[in-house]
């Protein structure tokens, strides 16, 4: 307890604010010294490993396999031969079944499911036990909803299932991708092999758990991990049949390119530079939680974070103001502190590319401002910053910066707004505050953006399709759009 002052005629006040740590417990989680691939219901012994940490201390977790292209293979035929001997065969509402499992199995465990992501991943344990835990359950609970219900999504089209999916997914919401990309495949019919990001494969191993409370026959979901050449090995895979990649704009090219001419479905979900705009008739205090939320949730890990931020040129400084002075309040530390609001950066890498494009952001000649704010000394840390005086040729105003960093820009018309908010190869995301509801509609209507909140930002619902236009890559995930990229139809056939 903090010490009460007491001065004689007035009611004791503590001497200090300060957040008592709120920590907590890690003994939910139990991990195992060694994990290997999951493959065809069982555990592969894996012929390499390296060792996955937490960024927030350094501390080495466990050791995981980084999966030969041997290993994928043996991953993709348990697949092939799951698909053919059974899961494409049994009915859809038996099918359904298995995924309202998945999904009651994840909200029983999801405390042991948020304390991992945080531990491995870094984020606030507040984000991944409110945000990431309830998101990826409801993915689960929505596609087992169209499980049987297929032919009513797509009348007259005959929609059957592709076959093996190939997925590939990054380290910023290790579950919440995960069930973003395994919860469509499977209600459409087709088996997977899912490979995690390198920096975060511990949910991903401990979900081939609740398929084994599920009793999810083996084959339909295999887990293998490793780094890039993993991924590369399994998109080379001859046995897969579709592949769903989320991370890097350079990556997804790569993909793209090896998969030209061989027939395989691919779907891109890639990065972006996220214009959040705020008119002059917005309610200012909501507007600048609107940043802070854009920019600042899961350390601006997001690719459709709130990261350039476009400000009338009348309200300018109010809102500058109000933004620092709000900065100012963010508390930066322990993931697992239930106080925190930003947590630590997933990796040494990240951190490398973080620090070097803010580098570059003051030699081009912006204007930087940190809060003060007390670091760990271990770890992978990165205070929230915020530049001013940014020219839109700055490499900060271009590039995706993937960490806790808003570059600040101004316009005096809508159409200004909307010229420099499309003014980027990127086209993922964008914020709009204002009272007009006309003008909510004119901007939404010229944004080059696959999604354009109102009013708020960075919320995600799984019945609402998401993805981007331009160098964000293509294809939806979410909603009845989701379930498309893994189904083929009789029309297409005919076609050839
Ligand atoms: P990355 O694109 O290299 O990694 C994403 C996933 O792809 C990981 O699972 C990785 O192992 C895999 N991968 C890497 N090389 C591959 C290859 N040649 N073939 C198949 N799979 C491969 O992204 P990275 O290096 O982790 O981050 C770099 C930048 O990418 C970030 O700073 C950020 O700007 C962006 N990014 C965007 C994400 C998004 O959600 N759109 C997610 C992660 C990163
Ligand atoms: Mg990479």
């Amino acid at each position: 307890m903090t010490e009460l002052e007491r001065k004689h005629d007035r009611t004791p006040v503590p001497k200090e604010w300060a957040y008592a740590p709120a920590p907590e417990s890690r003994d939910v989680v139990s991990l195992d010294d060694r994990y290997g691939h999951f493959v065809g219901g069982t555990w592969l012994e894996p012929s390499e490993t390296y060792t996955t940490i937490s960024p927030a201390s350094e501390e080495p977790l466990a050791e995981v396999g980084q999966a030969t292209p041997e290993e994928v293979e043996a991953a993709v035929a348990a697949a092939r031969d799951a698909f053919e001997n059974g899961w494409s065969g049994i009915s859809a509402a038996e099918r359904a079944k298995y995924l309202f499992r998945i999904a009651r199995i994840l909200q029983e465990r999801s405390r042991e499911f948020a304390v991992l992501e945080s531990l491995n991943g870094g984020k606030p344990i507040k984000e991944s036990r409110d945000v990431d835990l309830p998101l990826a359950a409801a993915h689960f609970f929505y596609y087992a909803g169209w499980a049987d219900k297929l032919e009513y999504a797509f009348p007259n089209r005959r929609p059957r299932p592709v076959g093996v999916a190939g997925q590939i997914i990054p380290w910023n919401f290790p579950l919440l991708m995960l069930s973003w990309k395994i919860a469509p495949a499977l209600a459409a019919g087709n088996t997977v092999v899912l490979k995690p990001a390198e920096t975060t494969p511990l949910s991903a191993l401990l979900f081939a758990d609740v398929l084994r409370q599920a009793e999810l026959p083996p084959g339909v979901v295999n887990i293998v991990t490793g780094d890039g050449r993993t991924g590369a090995a399994l998109v080379k895979s001859e046995g897969v049949d579709k592949i769903a990649f989320t991370g890097s704009t350079d990556v997804g090219k790569a993909i793209q390119r090896e998969l030209a001419g061989t027939g395989k479905k691919l779907t891109l979900e890639l990065g972006g530079k996220a214009a959040n705009i705020i008119f002059d008739d917005a309610a200012l205090d909501q507007a600048v939680e609107g940043i802070v939320n854009g920019i600042y949730f899961n350390q601006g890990h997001v690719c459709c974070a709130g990261s350039r931020l476009l400000v009338q040129e009348s309200i300018y400084e109010p809102v500058i103001e109000k933004l620092k002075r709000r900065l100012t309040t963010l508390r930066v530390g322990d993931p697992l502190d239930k106080n925190t609001d930003v947590g630590a950066i997933n990796s040494k890498q990240q951190l490398e590319k973080i620090r070097e494009l803010v580098e570059s952001g003051e030699q081009e000649g912006a204007e930087i401002y940190q809060p003060p704010c007390r670091l760990p000394e271990k770890g992978y840390w990165f205070a929230p910053t915020v530049f001013t005086n940014v020219a839109q040729s700055y490499r900060i105003a271009q590039e995706e910066i993937f960490g806790p960093v808003l570059s600040v820009l101004t316009f005096r018309t809508p159409e200004e707004a909307v010229e420099k908010a499309n003014n980027t190869p990127y086209g993922l995301s964008a914020g709009v505050w204002t009272e007009k509801g006309s003008r909510i509609l004119w901007m939404a209507a010229h944004l080059r953006a696959g999604v354009v909140w109102a009013n708020t930002f960075n919320r995600f619902d799984p019945s609402s399709p998401f993805g981007g236009y331009k160098e964000s890559g293509f294809g939806r995930e979410g909603g009845r759009h989701g379930l498309e990229p893994y189904l083929q139809f009789a029309s297409a056939e005919v076609k050839g």
